[in-house]
């Protein structure tokens, strides 16, 4: 016999959309039970993000999970632009009026959220097996899985909440659903390294032979990025031969990339990926479920962050004195910032990446873009606002 359980909220996904999601409504007084497929231990490690819009510091903050953030975490207040083997400074504070942002891989934000949920004596079940929702248009959705001894749950809810990533089962439960979408011609190699930054900010480098970003974890963990071809393996890249690329696309006399031994190794693949409606009867979509961005822009945790804030908004109206508007309103009150996010990280990406088609006039045409950035005030001012962040209310 199936375990029957009943929650206000089920959240399938105990990435950040699902984990802040969960810690959020606990804030409102409102129930949740959180599915994953994957263990503990792999959320926790599962290498990607690393920087944070000011909005989503402060919301962490303000969410009482942002103690070990603001004593690790590294703020930057600019980035540099790199380009003709000339580096730039953009300066956020200056361009902002003192916004910033934050270094804190996305990594510690999962653990210090699964923490903060299972000290409070929230519901998160790892390492489920045949997790399914149906019934969503009826007032009474329905979660299932099998736990990780096998016994099968059935969860009875009032909503539940697709916080399950891009290759997840929720948004496609939605009928009718619209997709907006671009592939990139290439991927990002990305590492994990040993070794200090040699850079006090982030650099982003376009170079003739592709882009190269260089970020960080810590003052002692470097993470960098290649361009590379969008099916290259990761075989094909010793440690030398990363090393030896690094330094050529980030070369600028009398400076050198730090190295140490590489401790992760991955390609990710570049999409730009919008679904919508992102919600249908009593299921709503957030996060990476929804939609995608290409990483060059750092936007993808922060406007999964900014979704899991309009949904925690809506179901508290809605639980307090049965106003609706705001959950009827969901989508349209995420997909504005989604598509502002979706064209600032289009932008950049664009701006940075080699093309192996590229003419020589996009090529000179890149440059002078690159150029307006790093002359025009104007220009880097629209850089900095979106990168920092729009407010999140
Ligand atoms: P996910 O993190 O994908 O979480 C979804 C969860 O659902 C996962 O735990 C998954 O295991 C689980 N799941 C999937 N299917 C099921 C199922 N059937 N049942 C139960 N559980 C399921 N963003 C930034 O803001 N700043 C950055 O600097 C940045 N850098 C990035 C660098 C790289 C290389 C990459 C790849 C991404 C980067 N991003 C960045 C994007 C960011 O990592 C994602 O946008 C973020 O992880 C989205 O969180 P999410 O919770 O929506 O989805
Ligand atoms: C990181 C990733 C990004 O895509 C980016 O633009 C900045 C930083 C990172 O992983 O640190």
């Amino acid at each position: 016999m199936p375990v029957a359980l009943r929650t206000q909220v089920g959240i399938v996904g105990a990435g950040p959309a699902g984990l802040l999601l969960s810690h959020l409504l606990a804030l409102a007084g409102i129930e949740s039970v959180v599915v994953e497929n994957r263990s503990r231990a792999y959320c926790e490690a599962r290498q990607r993000a690393g920087l944070l819009e000011a909005g989503t510091v402060e919301l962490l903050r303000s969410a009482g999970v942002g103690k070990r953030m603001d004593a690790e975490g590294i703020e930057h207040d600019g980035i540099y632009l790199q380009f003709l083997g000339e580096r730039h400074h953009l300066d956020f504070r200056a361009l902002t009026g003192g916004r910033w942002v934050t270094i804190y891989a996305q990594t510690e934000i999962v653990k210090d959220l699964i923490a903060a949920r299972l000290a409070a004596g929230g519901a998160i079940e790892f390492s489920c097996s045949d997790v399914a929702v149906s019934d969503v248009t009826s007032d009474r959705p329905v979660l299932s899985y099998a736990d990780s001894s096998g016994e099968t749950h059935v969860v009875s809810c009032d909503v539940i909440a697709g916080c399950d990533g891009f290759h997840g089962i929720c948004r496609p439960l939605i009928p009718g659903l619209s997709v907006s979408e671009r592939t990139y011609p290439y991927a990002w190699l990305g590492i994990l390294a040993d070794a200090a930054p040699s850079t006090d900010e982030l650099i982003y480098s376009r170079h003739a032979d592709g882009f190269a970003l260089y970020s960080m974890r810590s003052h002692d963990v470097s993470r960098l990025y290649l361009q590379v071809a969008p099916d290259e393996s990761v075989e094909a890249w010793p440690d030398e031969r990363i090393w030896a690329e690094l330094q050529k696309r980030f070369a600028v006399e009398g400076w050198s990339v730090s190295e140490g031994p590489i401790t992760d190794k991955s390609v990710t693949a570049m999409r730009s990926f919008v679904a919508a409606p992102m919600q249908h009867g009593r299921l709503f979509l957030a996060g990476d479920a929804a939609h995608i961005v290409p990483p060059t822009g750092a936007k993808g945790l922060n406007l999964a962050a900014f979704d899991v804030t309009v949904l925690t908004d809506a179901l508290a109206a809605w639980y307090s004195g049965g106003d609706a508007t705001l959950l009827a309103g969901y989508s349209q009150a995420c997909l504005r910032r989604v598509w502002r996010a979706q064209h600032f990280s289009w932008w950049m990406t664009s701006m940075l990446h080699r093309f192996s088609d590229a003419s020589d006039f996009d090529l000179r045409r890149q440059i002078a873009e690159l150029d307006m950035v790093v002359s025009s005030p104007s220009a880097a001012k629209l850089l900095a606002d979106n990168y920092v962040g729009l407010p999140l209310t």
